[in-house]
């Protein structure tokens, strides 16, 4: 699964060389005899896609020239290092202003080869991280910005894409961290609902008693501590995109008033008088399976059917593992940069390993250990080392050097992203902060509210995983939290 080169030169002894300079530096070589053949590879969507060329600029019929125009006018995103026979600087200046990453003069050395392909991909790889975050932060993330390698997710994507030119309600269904807000923002980013809002509610995270009020606004005194009216999230999505994450946690109270409000086309917000018309489309999210909450009587079976008209399975990582490589090296391209590290890549060793990881977290599991990877390693290329859950099939214990951060995640876990993987630091913190500094034990409250707090964050704020991972329930949570609130705010009171 290494990084594919297309390698375009109509002169058959320098292409062997190339193509054999390629595949010792690591990477799959594809060769193309004309300018021709190179544009018709790179335009062919059922080929595995490439992902750097290395293109010769005089050929005959169209030349290098020619085929960088051709990329450029067919909007292909990929880095082009052009070789030139010495002396001809002026193509190669026209070649960079056509878009060329970098230039090599004939004949090539092999590191000054590597150098480059390893620079025009790294950047490769960073452009496209940043044009996603970019992207998702601007609500305008589209379909090319969910690459992937996979089939399997090609197929999820297809039909993504048609419900995209619908306003058709879409279900999306898949493991935790596997990318199903992702898919949700790129369907809403690539329809003719994109310029307006795309407004998402994690029905997991309310607590039941508000969700009416969240979804569907409420007056002003409709109940106690409504001070002000408030629009509710169906009025905020107005004309653009309601996402209904986590929705098969949504009580059955609110489940009602949903269905009715897809059916009639209207809202009613909480002590108001009459129904106010919307225009939403609904993408709906759950890593559960819904139909086993409709047979155990937990979720409407009406309008379990209601959301569930375009249903897409959204496959695990493992079931992709394609796809792993390609996420290490854009993940590590972007917090080199964040973190301002001059890391040049990840070890043959640790790719092949990592590929071969079960991740039960799947992408955002994958992302945090590359971003742990960069924050800790010390060389200037990532091995097996910098991945703990390589090395250890089961949840590792933190090494004493870890300790410290440990214990600051769980004190002030503040950037969920930073923490590696809760099953360690629980396991770290089950037998470090069980102890007061003077060797008393802690008091059993102070130790659940901290694990609690830790929870939540670890998994931003979603409470109904919270809860499960808990195993505990979503009013039991809450209570949990009131209390706890309660004793803080008496504690700061007396003081
Ligand atoms: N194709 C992709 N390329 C790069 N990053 C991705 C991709 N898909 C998902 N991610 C990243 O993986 C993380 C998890 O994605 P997302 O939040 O969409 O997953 P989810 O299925 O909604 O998870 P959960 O069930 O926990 O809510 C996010 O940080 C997201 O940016
Ligand atoms: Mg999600």
């Amino acid at each position: 699964m290494a990084e594919r080169i297309l390698i375009a030169d109509d002169d058959a002894v320098q292409r062997r060389l190339v193509e054999n300079m390629v595949q010792r530096c690591g990477y799959e070589a594809i060769v193309v005899e004309s300018g021709e053949d190179a544009v018709a590879r790179l335009s062919d969507p059922d080929a595995p896609a490439i992902d750097a060329m290395l293109l010769d600029l005089v050929m005959p019929g169209l030349d290098g020239m020619g085929v960088l125009e051709r990329i450029r006018d067919a909007g292909l995103n990929i880095p082009v290092i052009v070789q030139t026979a010495h002396g001809g600087i002026d193509n190669v200046v026209s070649a960079m202003r056509a878009g060329a990453h970098d230039f090599v003069v004939k004949p090539v050395s092999a590191e000054r080869l590597q150098v480059s392909l390893r620079n025009a991909l790294n950047t490769h790889a960073l452009k496209g991280e940043l044009q996603r975050i970019r992207h998702s932060r601007e609500g305008k993330l589209t379909f090319a910005d969910v690459s992937t390698r996979s089939l399997a997710m090609e197929n999820v994507l297809r039909a993504a894409r048609k419900a995209a030119s619908s306003s058709i309600p879409v279900l999306v269904e898949g493991e935790s961290g596997v990318g199903k807000e992702v898919i949700a923002r790129a369907i809403h980013g690539s329809g003719e609902r994109s310029s307006k809002p795309f407004v998402a509610v994690n029905c997991g995270a309310i607590p039941d008693n508000l969700v009416e009020s969240i979804l569907f606004g409420h007056e002003k005194g409709a109940f106690t501590g409504a001070t002000e009216r408030h629009a509710g999230k169906f009025v905020e999505a107005s004309g653009g995109t309601l996402f209904l994450d986590e929705v098969g946690e949504l009580p059955l109270s609110a489940q009602v008033k949903l269905l009715r409000a897809l059916q009639e086309g209207s809202v009613e917000a909480v002590g108001g008088r009459r129904p106010v018309k919307v225009d939403v489309r609904i993408i709906s999210a759950t890593n559960r399976q819904l139909l086993d909450l409709v047979k155990a009587g937990n979720f409407r079976e009406d309008l379990f059917y209601r959301l569930h008209v375009l249903p897409l399975t959204v496959p695990p990582l493992r079931a992709r593992r394609e796809d792993i490589p390609h996420l290490l090296r854009h993940f590590l391209a972007r917090f080199c940069a964040e973190e301002n590290r001059p890391i040049t890549g990840i070890s043959g060793e640790a790719m092949s390993v990592l590929t071969q990881l079960d991740w039960p977290g799947n992408i955002r599991q994958l992302e945090n250990a590359v971003y742990r990877a960069v924050v800790m390693s010390e060389g200037d290329q990532l091995g097996l080392a910098d991945f703990p859950q390589a090395t250890s099939p089961t949840a590792p214990i933190p090494s004493p050097a870890t300790v410290p951060l440990v214990i600051e995640q769980l004190y002030h876990a503040t950037a969920p992203t930073m923490v590696p993987d809760a099953a360690p630091l629980l396991a770290a913190a089950g037998s470090l902060s069980m102890l007061a500094s003077d060797n008393e034990l802690r008091p059993l409250e102070e130790l659940e509210s901290e694990i609690i707090r830790f929870a939540i964050s670890h998994y931003r704020g979603q409470m109904s995983e919270v809860a499960r991972r808990l195993k505990i329930g979503r009013s039991t949570l809450y209570r949990k939290l009131d209390e706890a609130a309660e004793k803080n705010s008496v504690s700061t009171d007396d003081a």
